[in-house]
């Protein structure tokens, strides 16, 4: 996690600091622990930091500079500490540097430089790396040449950013992404494009082992394995990616979860000829695979369950993390399709690297365009839902999932009528996305949140939904929240219902309607207190949330009320919905 941003300018416009503190505030989402920009001066190089939040921009930043970087942390090694945050000086301040990622052999590393005689005066790993870059100087002056040798001993996914007195910035990039934006007289490195996107539209997206130099002499590449330099063309950006606006919203959460009606059509604006390549890549594979992580994981869930029950297909989710017990089985007619909003979460890429060593073929559907993920994919598709700007997913997870869907449809030769579906869907869920709806479940949400335990059941459609659902619960508001198959209930969970337990039961009118009505009366039986979400009342409900009928895309409704019930929960206990605690949004360490 952690976002990285750097900003050189030949302009005479000396906004560095208001510059790189705007492009935090937009890679906020990959971590805010702590935050820290390092300016250069014409006396050398001045460092902010601070534990605060990135709302509390010093009033005086006091230094006019053109050049500088900026970090914002997720702590991975060391407390969150003004002293642990980043930008980390050189002994003799001549260089800074922030880190996007991990040094997986940092003891390893930091054992061999005590030894050596080298210092360290904070907790973290990135400050590893700068010492090792020390150590590589006293043997070759040459910063440049310094940095690479210390980088290639680096183990892990590890992106750094250094900015030096001579007004120089470095960059490299190992698994953590990395951009460098290019606008008139004005360069913007970053952690994802998005951060910059109100600056420019062109870009160029580094590749692992690649390196971006800045300095009076301009921008340029080079592979780090050969040292040689190397051309990349900047591409041309989606601007509509670039729309971050609350837009009179409390919550990016409240927006995004209402934008969900449109993120069904933006997520299948596919043609059938652009869909082609991969119909015809599962059609001829033995068998496919649906990965990602957390909301991810659940999204290639509930596509699995549509590629098999829609269009037959053999396919099985795998959670990213699990992927190497299943190598064995991969091979050159397996299509992996993966899923992330990000394309940067180091669980899924990993996966796919094994996956696609195996001869596999790798399908990506990503939101954020240029990412790691679509670049190492054989076939690539966006989602194109917008930013999504809260750290909990919710309209990424309803276009995978809408996708999905027309994937599997269009398997059967159903893309038109799909097509067609999905606008009905559309407009359903914006009749649906609406003020009664809120407070209904606000109000539930008030008898929730003093609840200690809740539990979900669904059953086959329904059964990633009530995992996504659960989830949605636990990230905002910090109420334990826990999802099983209804059939699970009997051999084991029951054992967890006493009077009052809540358990939302997600049901529709389907061929598992009566499995879980039978679970709801065991649930009923022992005094559990029974929240229904379905199409119609029940007796056996204690409380009831009416959800409209979606045939077989009912599972984007269903999701609403747990994605609605985090939300209230988190904000009536006082929590920022769009910040849960110790999360980030793009989860690139393992
Ligand atoms: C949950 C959530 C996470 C992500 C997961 C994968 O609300 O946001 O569980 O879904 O970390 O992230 P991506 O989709 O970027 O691969």
């Amino acid at each position: 996690m952690c976002g990285i941003f750097g900003y050189y300018s030949t302009n005479d416009d000396d906004s560095a600091f208001e510059v790189i503190h705007k492009g935090l505030k937009r890679l906020e989402y990959r971590g805010y622990d702590s935050w820290g920009i390092s300016l250069l001066q014409p006396g050398g190089i001045k460092t902010y930091k601070t534990t605060d939040g990135l709302d509390k921009k010093p009033d005086k930043p006091a230094i006019k500079a053109n050049t500088g970087i900026g970090h914002t942390r997720w702590a991975t090694h060391g407390k969150v500490t003004k002293n642990n945050a980043h930008p980390h000086f050189s002994t003799d301040g001549s260089f800074v540097l922030a880190q996007n990622g991990i040094v997986e052999n940092y003891l390893e590393l930091k054992g061999f430089l005590s030894q050596q005689g080298y210092k360290f005066t904070t907790q973290t790993d990135t400050e590893i790396i700068v010492k090792l870059i020390e150590h590589w100087r006293k043997k070759t002056p040459d910063l440049e040449q310094a940095v690479i040798k210390a980088f290639k001993k680096l183990k892990g996914r590890n992106t750094i950013i250094i900015l030096t007195t001579e007004n120089t910035i470095i960059a490299i990039k190992n698994g953590s992404p990395l951009t460098v934006g290019i606008a008139d007289g004005a360069w913007f490195f970053s952690s994802d494009t998005l951060s910059f996107s109100n600056r420019t539209d062109k870009a160029v997206i580094l590749d692992n082992g690649q390196m971006a130099v800045l300095d009076d002499r301009g921008l340029r590449f080079k592979e780090i394995a050969t040292g040689k330099v190397i051309h990349k063309k900047p591409e041309n950006l989606d601007h509509k990616q670039s729309k971050i606006d609350k837009e009179g919203f409390d919550h990016f959460m409240l927006k995004e979860i209402v934008e969900q009606k449109n993120a069904v059509l933006e997520a299948t604006n596919y043609s059938l000829a652009e869909l082609k390549p991969l119909l015809e890549l599962i059609g001829h594979s033995r068998q496919v695979f649906t990965l990602g992580a957390g909301t991810a994981s659940h999204a290639a869930g509930q596509t699995a369950y549509f590629l098999r029950n829609i269009a037959g297909i053999k396919a099985v989710e795998l959670a990213s993390y699990e992927v190497s017990s299943f190598a064995e089985i991969f091979d050159k007619k397996t299509v992996v399709l993966a899923f992330s909003q990000s394309g940067e979460t180091a669980d899924s890429l990993e996966a796919i690297e094994l996956a696609k060593s195996s001869g596999a073929k790798i399908v990506s559907l990503v939101n954020m365009m240029g990412s790691t993920m679509s670049r190492e994919s054989d076939l690539e598709y966006y989602l194109r839902v917008g930013p999504e700007i809260c750290v909990v997913s919710t309209k990424a997870f309803t276009g995978k999932v809408a996708w999905g869907y027309l994937l599997a449809n269009s398997l059967r030769g159903k893309f038109t009528v799909t097509k067609k579906e999905l606008e009905a869907t559309s407009s359903k869920l914006g009749s649906f996305l609406k003020p009664k709806l809120f407070s209904q479940i606000e109000n539930l949400s008030k008898m929730l949140v003093k609840k200690e335990h809740i539990f979900v059941l669904g059953r086959g459609q329904n059964y990633y939904i009530a995992k996504e659902g659960a989830l949605k619960i636990k990230e905002t508001s910090y109420r334990h929240a826990e999802a099983f198959s209804a059939g699970e209930l009997k051999h084991g969970v029951i054992a967890l219902i006493e009077s009052g337990t809540p358990v939302i039961c997600i049901i529709s009118e389907d061929e598992e309607k009566q499995n879980m009505l039978s679970a709801i009366s065991e649930i009923k039986a022992r005094g559990g207190l029974v929240i229904g979400i379905a199409k119609k009342d029940h007796k056996l409900f204690d409380k009831f949330i009416r959800t409209p009928e979606l045939g077989g895309l009912d599972s984007l409704a269903n999701v609403i009320p747990f994605q609605l019930l985090g939300y209230y929960m988190g904000k009536l206990q006082g929590f920022d919905p769009d910040k849960p605690r110790n999360l980030a949004k793009s989860v690139t360490v393992k």
